[in-house]
């Protein structure tokens, strides 16, 4: 219609990867825009009344190290809503901070969602953009967001599968037609990658570590894979005795510290294959899989899962933002938003 065409040229239409890691939102026109930590750092005053002091990546440098009355949350940790409000508060604050003061017409918003959440959180998702000020808000499947933006043609009548392992969670998806014909959503990702560090650390060098330096080693060191030469970390931590002390970790021991959930992910992506109409599973069997996601920077990881489902893995260019761009194309497609939103 004219009118929506209208609206739209004035409107900042914008698309939010809204991930239990980071939340990117982009703007029809403009792209990315905003891509920061999904944390939220509040302070509790005497009265019982809280105050976000940050969001985003400050909030996230604050996290281990807040003093008493204060707190750095992440309120969707584990692949779900922990929090509701703070939730409710932080994509208020990313919706308000993406638009532009300037536009007096509304946004539609488009919003990717972890695929496991109830139904009673897509609702709260959904109105806490309509309070924050959108027009109209379109909810989209991650798994589906995920292979669009790693350039999967989602419309054909062909299967690929992909596989985003995010922060929270690890969904994998098959597409064909422009839907989801079969899905799964587990609760072993980046996060779970971290504490297995954390807890193969106190074991074998009776030192204690925080989250923010777990997947730190993570991302320095860690792989899937046996490596040519083996990197090295030096990490800080507090010991049995509470002394602060420091040791040298390989990546070696970080690769025998995460083989557990990441035979999960292996055996989680096996058994959707295995489900897999015959049809399909021959186009899966040319087209390969798909990673996405943050996790997906593990190194080896595509030569560890390929060894395992035999099949071939490729990693998306920039996994970390393969979401966020298979949101903002559906921003720009309206045929492709009639075929994957849903309630
Ligand atoms: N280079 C890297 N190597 C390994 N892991 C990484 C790397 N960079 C980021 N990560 C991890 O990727 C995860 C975040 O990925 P991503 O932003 O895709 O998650 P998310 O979309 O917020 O979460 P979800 O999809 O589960 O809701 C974090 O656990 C982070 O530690
Ligand atoms: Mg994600």
């Amino acid at each position: 219609m004219f009118l929506d065409k209208l609206i739209g040229l004035f409107s900042n239409d914008m698309a939010i990867d809204l991930g239990t890691a980071n939340t990117i939102v982009s703007v029809k026109g403009k792209g990315i825009i905003i891509n920061e930590p999904s944390v939220v750092a509040v302070q509790h005053d005497r009265y019982g009344v809280d105050k976000i002091l940050a969001v985003g990546q400050e909030a996230k440098q604050m996290i281990g190290k807040t003093p008493l009355n204060i707190q750095a949350v992440r309120p969707m940790k584990d692949g779900v809503i922990a929090d509701f409000e703070m939730t409710e508060r932080m994509i208020r604050y990313f919706i308000e901070k993406a638009h532009s003061r300037k536009s007096f017409i509304r946004p539609r918003i488009i919003i990717c969602i972890p695929h496991g959440i109830t139904q009673v959180e897509r609702k709260a998702v959904k109105e806490s953009a309509l309070s924050a000020g959108a027009r109209e808000v379109f909810l989209v499947e991650e798994p589906m967001a995920a292979a669009i933006g790693a350039g999967i043609p989602v419309s054909d009548p062909d299967g690929y599968v992909v596989v985003d392992i995010g922060g929270g969670t690890t969904e994998i998806g098959v597409t064909s037609l422009g839907g989801l014909v079969l899905s799964k959503s587990i609760k072993v990702a980046g996060d779970r990658f971290d504490k297995a560090i954390i807890d193969y650390v106190r074991q074998n060098y009776n030192l204690y570590i925080g989250e923010r330096t777990a997947e730190n080693i993570k991302i320095e060191i860690g792989t899937a894979v046996k490596l040519d030469t083996e990197l090295k970390i030096k990490v800080k931590g507090r010991d049995n005795s509470g002394l602060l002390s420091t040791i040298e970790l390989g990546s070696e021991g970080v690769r025998s510290a995460i083989k557990e959930p990441l035979k999960e992910i292996a055996t989680a992506v096996r058994n959707v294959l295995e489900d897999m109409p015959p049809d399909l599973a021959g186009d899966v069997v040319d087209n390969g899989v798909v990673l996405t996601g943050g996790g997906a920077l593990i190194r080896g990881l595509d030569t560890y899962l390929a060894e395992i489902i035999k099949l071939p893995v490729h990693v998306a260019d920039e996994p970390l933002l393969a979401v966020a761009y298979g949101t903002s194309q559906v921003l720009n497609e309206e045929e492709l938003l009639k075929l994957i939103s849903n309630e």
